[in-house]
């Protein structure tokens, strides 16, 4: 993150962990591409930027229209700014209906949480890889890609393991075209995603899980996770028997259940609330 024609791209800057990623940047004097749906958001942290010291630029662009994309990165780039790093933190979580599953609320997930990131990895391989030194993609999975705990937070979680998955993928060929494609998981953090959920163990502040990506990928790190705490529980419960997570699901307090199955009180994952962020506008 250096140079006088560079400039970070944040995906979902209006909000949330890539506001704080957008302002975190501005005070160190950086250029910032703010890409979200709505104008009057991203503005609002546009002028954050500016007070904090950052040089700002509003690209509007929806992670479900690849048009859309193309056009919010040729918005950047025709200014000849060198793309660094773009962080991909567009995301959106509603509950899982456990009575009446719908193939259609898991599809809306996917659209936004998976589809939306490979449309933009699709349309940045090859101008980072055109680029001279490459760049860097900093794509924001969630530990709950590590292992679904049953309940409401299924479909997200398997929107999540899904791109955690593919970053794994392709993290070594992208690398031999230049391109650092860096996967960052995390536990629960205070954003407009979470506002109505319950029961946040290790609750992290928006500014806090920023500092934590920028150091991490100041190190170098090809997977990010935190907090240390949430990220050796997800480990452990990765080499738990299937079996034993249903026997606790079974055995949880039926007072607990939510429209959408118990509330969840495991590092990084939802406990069914519905988004604000995840409602069509
Ligand atoms: N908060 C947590 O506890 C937590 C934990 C682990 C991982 N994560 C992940 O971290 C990322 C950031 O989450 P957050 O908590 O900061 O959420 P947030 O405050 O709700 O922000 C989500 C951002 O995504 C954007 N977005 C949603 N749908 C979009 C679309 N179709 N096209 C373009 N932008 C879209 C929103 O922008 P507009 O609606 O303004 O367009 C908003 O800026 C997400 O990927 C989330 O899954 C969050």
């Amino acid at each position: 993150m250096s140079g006088d024609g560079d400039v970070s791209v944040i995906v979902g800057a209006s909000s949330g962990v890539g506001r704080s990623l957008a302002l975190a940047l501005a005070r160190e004097g950086r250029r910032v591409g703010l890409v979200g749906r709505s104008e009057e958001r991203l503005s609002r942290v546009a002028r954050e930027v500016t007070m904090f010291g950052g040089e700002p630029l509003v690209a509007l662009s929806d992670v479900r229209d690849p048009a859309s994309i193309r056009a919010a990165l040729a918005q950047i780039t025709l200014r000849g700014w060198h793309v660094e790093t773009a962080f991909l933190s567009s995301g959106i979580t509603e509950g899982t209906d456990l009575q009446n599953f719908s193939a259609a609320a898991l599809d809306a997930i996917l659209q936004t949480n998976v589809v939306g990131v490979a449309n933009w990895l699709e349309a940045l391989q090859p101008l980072l890889r055109a680029q001279p030194g490459g760049g860097t993609v900093a794509v924001l999975s969630s530990l709950s890609a590590r292992r679904a705990v049953p309940g409401g937070s299924a479909n997200y979680s398997a929107s999540k393991a899904a791109v955690s998955q593919l970053c794994d993928g392709l993290r070594a060929p992208w690398a031999r075209q230049g391109i650092r494609l860096v996967t960052v998981e995390f536990g629960f953090v205070r954003t407009p995603m979470t506002a109505r959920m319950e029961r946040l163990p290790l609750l992290m502040e928006p500014e806090d899980a920023a500092g934590a990506i920028l150091d991490g990928l100041r190190r170098g790190q090809p997977v990010i996770r935190f907090p240390r705490l949430a990220a050796l529980t997800m480990n452990a419960l990765r080499l738990l028997p299937a079996g034993w997570l249903d026997r606790l699901y079974r055995g949880s307090d039926p007072g607990v259940e939510t429209p959408h199955g118990p509330g969840n009180e495991l590092p990084g994952y939802s406990s069914g609330a519905e988004s604000p962020s995840g409602a069509e506008e």
